[in-house]
């Protein structure tokens, strides 16, 4: 008899300034690199039974267009939105628009920083928020995510 395996799939979204982490201001962000984030991830799919498709984009429109193409194609999205956290009405439509389930994570802790970081426009349209755990957050965000969508 074959085996049939059902792989649940992630869309993980990063945004602005991003592709500088390892360089970017390392004693707030660390000196892991998003190659190392996605290695960690991909690591952690294959034990979840999971599949991760992992982008980066300093554009607005650009993480606005994936998130449309998730639709029928992913089965949920992991994303740190980076500074359009705070910023970004049209982000937080397209996730409210496509409505798969979606939890937003930080390297750092947005809460403990300057008041500017404390509020989120992605977070009134995600399941949950990690924030402060470094490449911890990404990780334990696609477990709970995992963990809601199974
Ligand atoms: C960040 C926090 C944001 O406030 C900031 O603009 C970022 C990174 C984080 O992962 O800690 O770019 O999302």
């Amino acid at each position: 008899m074959s085996k049939v395996t059902c792989l649940t799939r992630i869309l993980v979204l990063n945004g602005p300034n991003l592709n500088l982490l390892g360089k970017r201001e390392p004693e707030t962000y660390g000196t892991l690199t998003l190659a190392d984030i996605e290695a960690a991830l991909q690591t952690l799919a294959e034990s979840l039974d999971c599949t991760v498709d992992m982008a980066q984009s300093n554009h607005e429109g650009e993480l606005i267009d994936w998130i449309h193409q998730a639709l029928g194609m992913q089965d949920g999205i992991l994303i740190n939105p980076g500074a359009y956290t705070h910023t970004s009405v049209a982000l937080r439509d397209a996730i409210a628009a496509v409505a798969l389930p979606t939890v937003e994570v930080h390297l750092s802790n947005i809460h403990k920083r300057e008041s500017f970081r404390h509020h989120s426009y992605i977070a009134p349209v995600a399941i949950g928020q990690i924030s402060g755990f470094g490449v911890d957050s990404y990780l334990l965000g696609l477990r709970a995510l995992i963990t809601y969508l199974t």
